[in-house]
């Protein structure tokens, strides 16, 4: 009788283990922090730290265990808080709250009311500190007020409506400047222009607006807004999923200038901006940047893909592909009993070389788990 949802739910576990994705953000002071790397979350400090050194170890308690599948993070710069979804599988709505000041976690729970975590892109409103999503081709709002830390009494995502645009088939690509959101790649409009809309008037402008200079493909991709040092964003990254050039869009000429794509291709790849650079961070774990400077021709014109040397020597990336649920049930089908024995002894250690196995060994457990559960069933 209860042999089936036991099944179900090992095997959604094997799939939810096979995309458990860490995630980058930075903090109002531009450290860069990585969480669930390798089981754990890390400071790498400012920019000028990144090519040496050894990223810090800021786990701790209260934390989201970065089991879930596509995990965003969010900077407030205003308050310094970052906030992260679908940090924890087992609460899907919920949203995890790190106060970089107290280096302490809380976890906020949230009411969906027709907003679906499984399925949506956001933004974070710069200025009013309000999540913007599209979900099952409708716009929500969530206003996280002056949040550093959970709110007990609650929160609730709010219908804005449809967008003045047709979302069949569209998998949204959002970006915030000028407290507009720019929705890329939307079906019938060309290469190199977006739909906007106006945030302080929740307005979506009828005319999808063009950007001269390089041409931004109507492909896919990832988006992410570079930050001042106060006020809000006037420019966006566009990484196409093909990762076969980076575009700066700047919304106050309304330009796009073309930069290299990343040295990783990889269209599971997510992306974080800072004032002076951009963060690729790849589906085995590496984490690169592209040093980029708003107006400084000199610097954009010299800049080049480069690891992020502090976080490879604390959490080495993984030398196999640890992403795709294929890979995962793949390497389980083949070794089911060796997996357990591996994910037992990396368990025991906080070795990084064995850090560089233990996604790997954990999803390959769970699958192991998952097989034999099967096995059992049929009998
Ligand atoms: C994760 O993202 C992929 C690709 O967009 C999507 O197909 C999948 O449904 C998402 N899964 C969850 C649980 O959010
Ligand atoms: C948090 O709680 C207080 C007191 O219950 C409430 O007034 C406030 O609106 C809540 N929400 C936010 C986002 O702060
Ligand atoms: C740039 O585009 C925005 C949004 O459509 C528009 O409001 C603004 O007037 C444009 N600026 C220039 C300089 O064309
Ligand atoms: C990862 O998978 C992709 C696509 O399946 C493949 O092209 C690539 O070579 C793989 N990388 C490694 C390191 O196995």
């Amino acid at each position: 009788m209860f042999r089936l949802p036991t099944l179900a739910s090992l095997f959604l576990l094997v799939l939810e283990a096979a995309h458990a994705s860490p995630c980058i953000a930075f903090d109002a002071n531009f450290n860069l922090l990585v969480f669930g790397l390798d089981g754990k979350d890390w400071n790498a400090g400012t920019q000028d730290t990144w090519p040496s050194g050894s990223a810090k170890d800021i786990t701790t308690s209260g934390r989201p265990p970065f089991d879930g599948s596509n995990t965003t993070c969010y900077l407030s710069q205003f308050y310094n808080a970052v906030y992260v979804m679908n940090g924890d599988a087992s609460q899907p709505s919920a949203v995890h709250i790190y106060n970089p000041a107290s280096s302490s976690w809380s976890t906020q729970p949230v009411t969906t009311a027709g907003f679906n975590p499984a399925n949506f892109d956001a933004i974070l409103d710069h200025d009013t500190n309000v999540f913007y999503a599209l979900s099952n081709g409708e716009m929500y709002f969530l206003d996280m007020g002056s949040l550093t830390a959970a709110n007990s009494s609650g929160l609730t995502w709010n219908d804005v409506g449809k967008p003045s645009f047709s979302t069949d088939n569209y998998k949204p690509v959002m970006a915030l400047a000028q407290n507009h959101i720019h929705f890329l790649d939307v079906p019938n409009v060309p290469a190199g222009s977006a739909q906007i809309f106006v945030i302080h008037f929740s307005y979506f402008q009828p005319d999808a607006q063009a950007y001269s200079g390089a041409t931004f493909p109507a492909a896919h991709g990832q988006a992410t807004s570079f930050f001042q040092e106060s006020g809000v964003q006037q420019e966006f990254a566009f990484i196409p999923d093909d990762g076969s050039a980076t575009y700066v869009i700047n919304v106050e000429t309304n330009t796009t200038t073309s930069f290299p794509g990343p040295s990783i291709k990889d269209a599971a790849a997510t992306y974080f901006a800072g004032i002076t650079s951009l963060v690729q961070l790849a589906s085995d774990g590496t984490v690169s940047y592209l040093p980029y400077k708003q107006g400084d021709t000199q610097t954009n014109q010299a800049a080049a893909w480069g690891k992020v040397t502090s976080i490879a020597s604390a959490a080495p990336p993984s030398s196999h592909n640890s992403t795709s649920s294929a890979s995962g049930s793949a390497s389980a089908t083949k070794s089911s009993a060796g997996a357990k024995a591996s994910s037992g002894a990396s368990t025991n250690s906080d070795q990084s070389s064995d850090a560089r196995v233990s996604r790997e060994a954990r999803i390959a457990a769970i699958a192991a788990t998952a097989l034999a559960a099967l096995g059992f069933a049929l009998l």
